[in-house]
């Protein structure tokens, strides 16, 4: 999608659609909603529907409106905002989401107004803390991009009918008194962000067969040509070299060879320290292994590389956005197989970091392939960790679908990740850590054991993981429950989400 900054006036522009938002006016006395456009074209052409209580400015309420009078544009689509106690950057994306949704079948290129205000008092406590934000004219742009950018695609690349419907062009109309080349600026991170997001979304969308851990390292390869990384992908020799048993132990079962891939992000004139290390679990199938999964849905353990994804989505959008900072971006990608070769429960495999582990469930797979890739990360010189896997169900039961779970074991940045939550507008909620967890996954053979028993299980397993990042500062995202959406939204299509790649990308921008 090609994103522009005009401050033609909305009713002289020529285009398919002329997009303008109302806030839900329920709260005033005349009931009447408050659209976000200068001088009176708006009110006038939608005076019936507003009358009759037909356009209220009620959250993603469109209403379309063909040949409006007044305006040179063919269309006008009104889109609600929700009270204005309620509207901020999130609900704008979302917005912004919306109004592409509702075109894409019918144009090409569209335009929105940017609203100039926020309508009215916020209430922070009608959300969650940790995401509300409300801020000035940049952010609404970014906003605008990024949830048009997400809102764009639809996950039906195998039906040979498919017809691809797609925005091409967006126009975001702002103020003729706006710094447009702030705008301009932030119109573009919008789109970076965006379109990285939608880079993850498209290697979670791909079934086993044809997003294997090699074919996943060529898409990281590729890419990372393309934005100036340094990617280098290593397979079964390198993971032996390193004495990753762990990692090993998971990929052992499978045909397919596994894949480290790792990404690095070293800007010119950025200091040595802190280096982030973006770990991500890579299972591009989870069968379970020798302690194989029900028949019933495992279909869908091909999105059990969306931390991996995440990762790789969030290194190209560092790339482009070239923050001051140091990272390196690791995926450890392997298929959890059964077969004559696979491990068995009871075995011992140790890990890179030296501590044995007990096979309980090979099913408990993910966490076996962090614990190296968290490991190695260190190694390399990260300062700071962040992982992100579909690790557990249990997670799925504490959350749902809503919230992913974040555990970490330091203050400081636990709290500059949750501000990196204020500008994603990413749903998530923390999870304790606490040495008391330690006692269910301590074995009688081994240092460890893979797996915790039946209560506490998300944090059982980010138990284990921290058994592998020792002191330094780590969070870890279990994105089972929300890295892929059962239904689609009014602003975005159902299939990957996409989740944490702008969090992470706006964490790592909160250090440079
Ligand atoms: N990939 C699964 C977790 C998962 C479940 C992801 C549902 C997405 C949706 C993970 O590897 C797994 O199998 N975890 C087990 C752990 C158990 C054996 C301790 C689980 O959650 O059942
Ligand atoms: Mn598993
Ligand atoms: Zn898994």
């Amino acid at each position: 999608m090609n994103i522009k900054i005009a401050t033609t006036d909305p009713t002289s522009l020529d285009t398919e659609a002329l997009v303008v938002l109302a806030i839900d006016g329920g709260d005033k006395d005349n009931n009447k909603p408050e659209f976000q456009a200068k001088g009176d074209a708006v009110n006038k052409v939608t005076a019936d529907q507003v009358a009759a209580r037909e356009i209220t400015g009620r959250l993603f309420e469109t209403t379309l409106l063909y040949k409006p009078e007044g305006f040179k544009s063919k269309r006008l689509l009104v889109v609600g905002c929700g009270k204005a106690k309620n509207f901020s950057s999130h609900e704008l994306r979302k917005v912004a989401g919306a109004a592409v949704r509702a075109l894409k079948k019918s144009c090409k290129s569209v335009a929105i107004v940017a609203p100039e205000s926020w309508g009215g008092t916020a209430d922070p406590s009608a959300h969650s803390t940790l995401v509300f934000e409300r801020g000035g004219m940049p952010e609404v742009v970014k906003a605008i991009a990024e949830g048009a950018v997400v809102a764009n695609p639809d996950y039906n690349y195998y039906h040979s009918d498919r017809k691809q419907y797609e925005i091409d062009e967006l126009t975001i109309l702002v103020p003729s008194t706006a710094d447009a080349k702030a705008l301009e600026q932030a119109a573009q991170q919008g789109k970076i962000i965006g379109e990285s997001q939608n880079f993850a979304r498209d290697l979670v969308n791909e079934p086993g067969n044809r997003m294997t851990p090699t074919i996943l390292g060529e898409r990281a390869k590729k890419m990372a040509a393309e934005v100036g990384l340094k990617c280098d992908v290593y397979s079964t020799e390198k993971l032996h070299e390193l004495k990753m048993g762990a990692f090993w132990s998971v990929s052992q079962g499978s045909e397919e060879p596994p894949a480290l891939i790792v990404m690095r992000y070293e800007p010119e004139g950025a200091p040595q320290k802190p280096v982030l290390g973006l770990v991500g679990k890579g299972i591009t199938f989870d069968t379970g292994g020798i302690s194989i999964k029900p028949a019933d849905g495992m279909e869908k353990m091909k999105y059990d590389m969306a931390g991996g994804a995440a990762m790789i989505g969030a290194m190209r959008a560092i790339a482009l956005l070239k923050p001051k900072v140091r990272v390196i971006g690791i995926v450890c990608a392997a298929e959890n197989m059964p077969s004559g070769k696979a491990q068995k429960p009871g075995d011992v495999q140790i890990a890179m970091s030296g501590k044995s582990i007990e096979i309980i469930n090979t099913d408990a797979e993910g966490r076996l392939v962090l614990a190296d890739g968290l490991h190695y990360a260190r190694q390399l010189g990260a300062t700071h960790l962040i992982d992100a896997a579909t690790l557990t169900g249990a997670c799925v039961v504490a959350l749902g679908m809503v919230n992913a779970g974040i555990f970490a074991n330091d203050e400081e940045y636990f709290n500059k990740f949750a501000q990196a939550l204020k500008k994603s507008g990413e749903k998530m909620w923390r999870m304790p850590v606490d040495e008391e967890y330690k006692e269910q996954i301590k074995s009688p053979i081994a240092d460890i054991k893979n797996t915790g028993g039946r209560y506490g299980g998300a944090v059982t397993a980010a138990m284990f993981l921290k058994e592998f990042v020792e002191d330094t500062p780590w969070i870890h995202l279990d994105i089972a429950g929300v890295a892929w959406q059962e239904d689609a939204a009014p602003w975005i299509a159902k299939g990957p989400s996409g989740i944490a790649v702008r969090s992470l990308i706006e964490l790592v921008r909160s250090f440079a």
